[in-house]
């Protein structure tokens, strides 16, 4: 349960702990600022007044306490975003049109917007796009790209889907293109071939919302420069029985958030980088798509 939740927030073994330990303590000193609050009033004060008071305090003390001493633990970004995170769903929830509130549970929910962000080929932004042509959960609605004669942009035209083409500078020193995808709606940064790191900017406007595919087992063979072949070559070189892809979420370094889902499959006698990746690209593509529409499944059930 544990590791579901360090998944679930992207976050590493050691913050797990602290971010528990900051819950635990927001908890009792809430419930410690309430007790001194309800002894400082009149006995004879009536009922409902008290459990009045007691809501507020749990709605709006709470957080504030929870904040504080996340920030005296060094916290502070993580539970500034959960809370941000807690009150969308709120708004979200209020906004379901009553026409709607008594149709099955999927139809409340928003459909969700993905960017695909790529620079190759894009077999696995194709399938992708496939996967959720005909779906009410999910639709791809953009997707971005560092190279206008990359193979991705002529399958978002074929499949008439919007293309945002970014220059290095914008990406990494201006607005990280954050207009564009919030203009776009966007819910679900993919990341499919896609060699930039990811700026700050959209790191902290999507916490737990961008995820990446490597061809490989991370941690192994992960890291600047491990892309493409030069993977499946590293793979061969150590003499590997094994290899596999990973699906992450995306963090401020090369291949390096929390898992979300790694397989594998065997290296054959014979195998060069070539036929590795072709197995390899078969593996993501019966995979990334899956993966992303159980995330997705996952988020549209929160409570
Ligand atoms: C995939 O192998 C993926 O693991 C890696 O980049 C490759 C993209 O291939 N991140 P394609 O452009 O989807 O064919």
């Amino acid at each position: 349960m544990l590791r579901r939740l360090q998944q679930k927030w992207n976050i590493k073994g050691y913050q797990l702990w602290l971010v528990l330990l900051v819950f635990a303590l927001g908890g009792s000193a809430t419930a410690y600022l309430s007790r001194l609050l309800l002894a400082g009033l009149p006995q004879n004060i009536f009922w409902l007044w008290k459990l009045l008071l007691r809501i507020g305090i749990l709605i709006f003390a709470y957080p504030a306490v929870l904040l504080l001493i996340a920030f005296i633990f060094g916290q502070g970004a993580f539970f500034w975003a959960y809370e941000k995170k807690l009150l969308l769903q709120l708004r979200r929830r209020r906004v379901v049109p009553l026409s709607i509130m008594n149709d099955s549970k999927r139809e409340q929910k928003q459909t969700f917007r993905l960017a695909i962000f790529a620079s190759g080929a894009g077999s696995n932004a194709q399938k992708i796009i496939d996967h959720f042509k005909n779906s009410s959960l999910a639709q791809v609605a953009l997707v971005v790209c560092n190279k206008p004669e990359a193979g991705v942009v002529t399958i978002a035209a074929a499949e008439n889907i919007r293309v945002l083409l970014i220059e290095k500078d914008r990406f990494f020193s201006g607005d990280a293109y954050l207009p564009e995808l919030q203009e776009a709606k966007i819910d679900l940064i993919i990341l499919a071939g896609f060699l930039w790191k990811v700026p700050d900017a959209l790191l902290q406007a999507y916490p737990q919302k961008i995820i990446n595919i490597h061809p490989a087992l991370l941690p192994s063979f992960g890291g600047k420069g491990m892309y493409g072949q030069k993977v499946h070559q590293a793979v061969l070189g150590r003499g590997d029985m094994q290899t596999g892809i990973t699906i992450h979420y995306v963090d401020e370094h090369y291949d390096n958030g929390a898992v979300i889902f790694q397989t594998a499959l065997p290296v054959l006698p014979g195998d060069t980088p070539e036929t590795l990746a072709q197995r390899i690209h078969q593996l993501e593509h019966v995979h990334y798509p899956q993966v992303i529409e159980k995330l997705l499944n996952e988020q549209a059930t929160l409570p």
